[in-house]
């Protein structure tokens, strides 16, 4: 009787932390909702988009237009990467490090694909940051919105081509 219930209570401590890590698993997969701060916490420590990918068709330091400066890097995450087609799918995140000729970081640009945020835009919560995560402007902001939209085709993404 005592070894059954040793075993019953080895059994419920495996149950038990085998669930645990499956909240915690959970937990790290959770996206955070249309907000600045928290958006900018999951791509600094939660999910630190340096560790992202490039697209394909975009690597690296690549020189740029206005209104964004002369040169940057788009970073992409996993969402964002293996959306073969547009619509990208939701949990999309890009985000475009912007620097000046002298190849300093300025500003961090970023468009976060949301469910139902937006749904007449593409579902994109737009937010430029300082490099220390000042979030100015944020949203639905006209001019983003304005000037991607002339690629709404391809779910407002410039720099990168769905075939
Ligand atoms: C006048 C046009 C224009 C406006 C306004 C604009 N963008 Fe862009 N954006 C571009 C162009 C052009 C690119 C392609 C890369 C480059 O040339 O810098 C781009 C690229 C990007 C990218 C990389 C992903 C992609 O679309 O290819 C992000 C992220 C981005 N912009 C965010 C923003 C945010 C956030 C705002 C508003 C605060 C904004 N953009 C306003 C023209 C614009």
């Amino acid at each position: 009787m005592k070894k059954l219930s040793l075993i019953i209570g080895i059994v419920g401590i495996v149950v038990c932390l085998i669930g645990i890590q499956q909240i915690n698993a959970g937990c790290g997969q959770e996206m955070p909702g249309p907000d600045p701060v928290a958006l900018w916490n999951y791509i600094t420590k939660v999910s630190p988009y340096k560790n992202w990918k490039f697209w394909p068709d975009h690597q690296g330091m690549q020189p740029g237009r206005a209104p964004h400066g002369p040169f940057h890097k788009v970073y992409v995450n996993e969402a964002a990467y293996t959306s073969t087609k547009p619509p990208v799918k939701y949990g999309a995140i890009e985000v475009k490090e912007n620097y000046n000729k002298e190849k300093k970081l300025v500003v961090i640009t970023v468009m976060y694909k949301v469910k139902d945020y937006n749904p007449s835009d593409g579902d994109w919560f737009w937010v430029k940051y300082s490099p220390d995560g000042k979030a100015k402007p944020f949203g639905k902001p006209r001019g983003c919105i304005g000037c991607h939209g002339t690629r709404a085709k391809n779910d407002f993404i410039i720099v990168h081509e769905f075939k």
